[in-house]
């Protein structure tokens, strides 16, 4: 039985499934009312992952805006290499399995987690069944190269929960994983 910690994988994507342009790292794509959303949405979890691609890429802004109520952990095979910027309950840089994390969160007393990409934390927290939720923003554009939401082969279902406007042709979806 896994934990009872809520996690939500959110996510901004072309509507030809891409989270990144091209060559790009980044999501200078997103409109601006998704980065607005995105913001708002991350106050409402006591805790966040990603990798440390998408750490680096957005390393100045995060560390900007750390908060002693909001956790943010980064996934990296080499966490001494972050210690620079570790921050008690904060900002913290872990190696190992993610279903221990998120055991090791919840008995932290956590209780929603936000899973942030990019891609490698997205499609290991699908393979390992880790993800109650996909909160899926879609850009009305198509990039045709660029990192996809998942690498490789997947099953998996969902359920939609809502559908919202961001802006007139921007859409939020959210959507529960059906287990
Ligand atoms: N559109 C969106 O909503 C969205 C959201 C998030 C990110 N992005 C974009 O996605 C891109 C990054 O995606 P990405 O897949 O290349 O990178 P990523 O998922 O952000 O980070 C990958 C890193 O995770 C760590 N990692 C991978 N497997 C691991 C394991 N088994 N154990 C421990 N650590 C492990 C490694 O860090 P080390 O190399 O340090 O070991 C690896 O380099 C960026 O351009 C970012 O801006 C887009």
């Amino acid at each position: 039985m896994r934990s009872k910690l809520k996690t939500v994988a959110i996510a901004a994507q072309s509507l030809d499934g891409h989270i990144t342009k091209h060559g790009s790292e980044g999501t200078t794509f997103a409109s601006k009312e998704d980065q607005l959303y995105f913001r708002e949405a991350l106050k409402t979890f006591d805790c966040s992952l990603m990798g440390s691609k998408t750490f680096e890429v957005s390393r100045a802004m995060i560390l900007k805006s750390l908060h002693k109520n909001r956790l943010r952990v980064v996934w990296t095979r080499s966490p001494e290499k972050f210690m620079q910027y570790q921050q008690e309950d904060k900002l913290e840089f872990y190696g190992g399995d993610l279903k221990a994390l998120f055991a090791e969160l919840e008995a932290r007393g956590k209780t929603s987690c936000a899973i942030l990409g990019g891609t490698s934390v997205y499609t290991e927290c699908f393979k390992q069944d880790l993800v109650d939720e996909l909160w899926l923003t879609l850009e009305p554009l198509a990039f045709g190269t660029g990192k996809s939401l998942i690498d490789g082969i997947l099953e998996a279902r969902f359920e939609l929960l809502s559908v919202e406007n961001l802006a007139r042709s921007t859409l939020l979806l959210k959507y529960k994983v059906v287990r």
